[in-house]
């Protein structure tokens, strides 16, 4: 949404899904179209792309992980700016422990060299995080993809070939982004703890969609009003009236 992407497929399993669709629904309600596609088996990230083939038509597309957190200062013009491309845009991040990430490896005049899913030596700290800009040619590079030795369609296979054809661009996310995953419970703690953090200490609320679509103008005053309105009592719908006397 900070990328001003309002059109979004959400892939996910067969149990997941109906979950999503109770949460977020068709997006209507925040201004966006979102639609939803099931991966049965957890056959690779690749897959996604042949998955999301109708979807996508021939534009341009962003692919982001339901698991990895992005949180800092300059983040949406950080993406609004990587939107200007040709081929592909990964976001690289230093991180401490590369081997259980995709990583990319520079030339010495900083041309990105190769690009490996969780290398056993990694010849670099930059990690490949869940955020994706890719054209068209990624769903045929995907579709070209064989499995790896962990039975996925890798994403990195299909970075691969944009590389090999010298279209893979790079945006450094720099060390005032908070990139974490969630994908385990100490990782999921480690990043509730620091939303709380700054929730708490700012009054401010992270990712709170309602917010971004009534800044983005996606929705009316009288829209974040009705929604606020549906949460009764709670703390995010008082939270949500706030922003209008304060705005
Ligand atoms: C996946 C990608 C990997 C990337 C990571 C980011 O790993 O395969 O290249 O660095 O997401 O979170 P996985 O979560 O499937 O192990």
């Amino acid at each position: 949404m900070l990328a001003g992407i309002r059109e979004v497929l959400i892939i996910t399993t067969p149990r997941d899904s109906e979950s999503y669709k109770e949460l977020i629904g068709n997006g209507s309600s925040i201004g966006m179209n979102i639609s939803y596609e099931i991966q049965v088996k957890p056959e690779g990230l690749a897959q996604a792309l042949i998955l999301g083939e109708k979807f996508l038509g021939q534009e341009k597309f962003a692919m982001i992980l339901g698991d990895n957190f992005f949180y800092g200062a300059g983040l949406p013009n950080t993406l609004t700016n990587a939107q200007i491309f040709s081929g592909a845009q990964i976001f690289v991040y230093e991180v401490s422990n590369p081997e259980n990430y995709g990583v990319l490896t520079l030339s010495d005049n900083g041309i990105p060299k190769n690009v490996i899913e969780k290398p056993i030596l990694p010849q670099s700290n930059l990690a490949i995080t869940g955020l994706y800009f890719f054209d068209q040619d990624a769903i045929s590079f995907a579709k070209e993809t064989t499995p790896s030795k962990r039975g996925e369609l890798e994403i990195t296979s299909v970075i691969n070939q944009y590389l090999k054809q010298c279209r893979l661009n790079f945006t450094r996310l720099s060390r005032g982004v908070a990139w974490l995953d969630t994908g385990n419970p100490n990782s999921l703690h480690d990043a509730a703890s620091l939303v709380k953090i700054i929730e708490e200490r700012t009054g401010h609320k992270i990712a709170c969609i309602e917010e971004i679509a009534w800044r983005n103008n996606w929705i009316s005053d009288s829209q974040l009003l009705e929604i606020a309105s549906s949460f009764t009592i709670s703390e995010y719908g008082k939270y949500l009236r706030k922003l209008l006397s304060y705005d």
